[in-house]
């Protein structure tokens, strides 16, 4: 069986629209590289959806990692540590084929990414939901009191 397609849940939702618009947008992206292993089946399809996923990531990436540190996120470091991985692994991966990318190689690339996205966007993603959703409605809160 090959990888399955994700699809953005209302649970995912942080609050703070860039990081949910980017979430979506990356899930789409991964979307995109399952309709290649699928339908295309043409290495070169594959190869260039995974650029463009990886390049968005390493965006996203950059900007929730920003956000992180502007709201002293307390788990920052361990956070920015599984996105290097990821894009880091997710590279190597790619590049251990070589030229000799076949369609079996693309499902296994791909369901490394649906492992990786579901994981992350529950665990690491999910406790930082938490906390700029703790963050917003203490905001919110002390906005009504002033
Ligand atoms: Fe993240
Ligand atoms: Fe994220």
């Amino acid at each position: 069986m090959g990888p399955e397609t994700l699809e953005w849940t209302p649970d995912l939702e942080t609050g703070v629209a860039d990081v949910d618009d980017a979430h979506c947008e990356l899930l789409g992206l991964y979307n995109r590289i399952v309709f290649a292993c699928e339908k295309d089946g043409a290495v070169g399809t594959f190869r260039e959806r995974m650029r463009t996923f990886l390049i968005y990531a390493r965006w996203h990436f950059a900007e929730e990692e920003a956000l992180m540190r502007r709201l002293h996120y307390p788990d920052y470091m361990d956070h920015k540590g599984h996105h290097q991985r990821l894009l880091q692994d997710a590279e190597d991966f790619l590049e251990s084929f070589g030229d000799s990318l076949r369609l079996e190689d693309n499902s296994a690339i791909a369901s490394y990414l649906m492992y990786w996205l579901t994981r992350h966007l529950n665990d690491k993603d999910g406790s930082l939901r938490n906390f700029l959703i703790t963050k917003n409605t203490a905001s919110t809160l002390a906005s009504v009191r002033n």
